[in-house]
């Protein structure tokens, strides 16, 4: 880290949710972005390959409606978010802010403005902390080498090396892009790169681009996908079984799919977000949730829908997640939990039978057990051994607590139970 770098994490830890966009020239084919190009993987099964020339067909005639990066913005606002991270080059290779250093970007279309300047503004003029995802391969790149139809496999394009000088031009262009990024929109709270793997720490000069990013934003959060740095881990479609050392965001799609793809219906509900929301805040992680505008920069109707489940239920729950800690250990309550100094949030995603309990509390020192959306009182009964209840000073027991039927909300129920000390 350079000297004076400290990346700010404040308004991570306080957001614990946020919007990730998916968008390229490609969305308006609706399909997933870039890997349909070198064949698609079997991890992302909506990734039906195409041949090159149809993948890159209509990419400069490019031309959203105006104004979509205020709309996705207003709606992860709505949502509950507190930060947002573009895909402003995915490993297609097609920059949505007209760069210098392609010409394959959005000043090469008819649009005639920066997608990314305005998905910026639109963020904070939300209040949304900003994120840019970064792709440090580049299919599309005539150094990096693009992709043709006959790289395939994918396996076969990845021993693909391009001769030492044009690698040098792509590290300069890939690092005229990360300066041109992190210079001309203000402060950038996090940057995402990806598509790591293709080459080793060397060869992407990993150290020294995460020293040129720490002295253009000595705040920013990094990714670890910029191999050898990062400040976060990055699972990716999963909560992680175990926790991860350190901070970590799960990134994931509410299909199967990150690009914009009708034919991809396999969404999960509103309520199964919500409840991988609190399972994710509950191990102390943020989510990062995807959306996949369409060609034109609108937001699919199902997309919307249930970002407007989450948004309701976090504008009654939001207690429970935002500026969060993991709260009990797993065998002390079936479900997550969460926690802010005294008060535990216990997130119920089942309904209970009458009673359902919380272990290994210190019982005397419970001061109350409410349901969060009403502050209604609930009834609770203790259980220790008698020795604990009759000479501990400071027993630790069982908390029995009765939930009646009309309090249990229909997406998730949060109770919260204070405990001093
Ligand atoms: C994978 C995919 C990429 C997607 C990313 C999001 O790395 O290659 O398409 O952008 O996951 O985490």
């Amino acid at each position: 880290m350079s000297d004076g770098a400290a990346p700010d994490f404040g308004w991570f830890d306080e957001a614990r949710f946020g919007m990730f966009v998916h968008w390229s020239a490609s969305s308006q084919h609706g399909v997933e972005l870039s890997w349909p190009l070198v064949g698609g993987i079997a991890a992302l099964p909506y990734g039906t390959p195409m041949a090159v020339d149809d993948y890159y067909a209509g990419a400069l005639d490019f031309c959203p409606q105006p104004g979509s990066p205020q709309r996705w913005m207003a709606a992860a606002k709505a949502a509950g978010m507190g930060y947002a991270v573009l895909t402003t080059r995915h490993h297609d290779g097609f920059a949505l802010w007209p760069s210098k250093h392609t010409d394959f970007s959005i000043a090469a279309t008819p649009y005639g403005g920066d997608l990314v300047a305005e998905y910026v503004d639109a963020a904070r003029a939300e209040g949304l902390r900003v994120g840019f995802y970064l792709s440090l391969s580049d299919w599309h790149h005539p150094d990096y080498p693009p992709y043709d139809d006959n790289a395939v496999p994918y396996m076969a394009y990845l021993g693909r090396r391009s001769e030492p000088a044009a690698w040098d031009r792509y590290v300069e262009a890939l690092f005229g892009q990360v300066e041109e990024l992190l210079t001309n929109y203000g402060r950038i709270d996090i940057m995402w790169f990806d598509g790591q793997w293709e080459r080793s720490v060397d060869e992407w000069h990993a150290r020294e681009l995460e020293a040129l990013i720490r002295s253009l934003q000595p705040k920013i959060i990094l990714t670890d996908r910029l191999p050898g740095a990062g400040d976060i881990t990055t699972p990716e479609q999963n909560i992680p079984a175990a926790v991860p050392d350190g901070r970590w965001e799960t990134c994931m799609t509410m299909n199967r799919t990150w690009g914009w793809c009708p034919a991809d219906t396999e969404y999960k509900s509103g309520r199964d977000l919500v409840h991988t929301l609190c399972e994710t805040a509950g191990k102390g992680g943020n989510l990062l949730l995807n959306v996949s505008p369409t060609g034109d920069g609108s937001l699919p109707a199902p997309q919307q829908e249930r970002l407007e489940v989450v948004g309701a239920w976090m504008d009654r729950h939001a207690d429970a997640i935002r500026g969060t800690t993991a709260g009990l250990e797993p065998w002390q309550f079936y479900g997550p939990s969460t926690r802010k100094g005294e008060r535990i949030f216990l997130h119920l995603l089942w309904r209970p039978y009458e009673t359902f309990a919380v272990r290994g509390i210190r019982l005397k020192r419970v001061r109350s057990v409410r349901h969060l959306l009403t502050g209604t009182d609930l009834d609770y009964t203790t259980r220790a051994t008698a020795q604990e209840e009759i000479f501990g000073t400071d027993p630790v027991g069982d908390l029995v607590i009765g939930l009646p039927e009309e309090l249990v909300d229909p997406v998730a129920t949060i109770v919260e139970l204070t405990v001093a000390g």
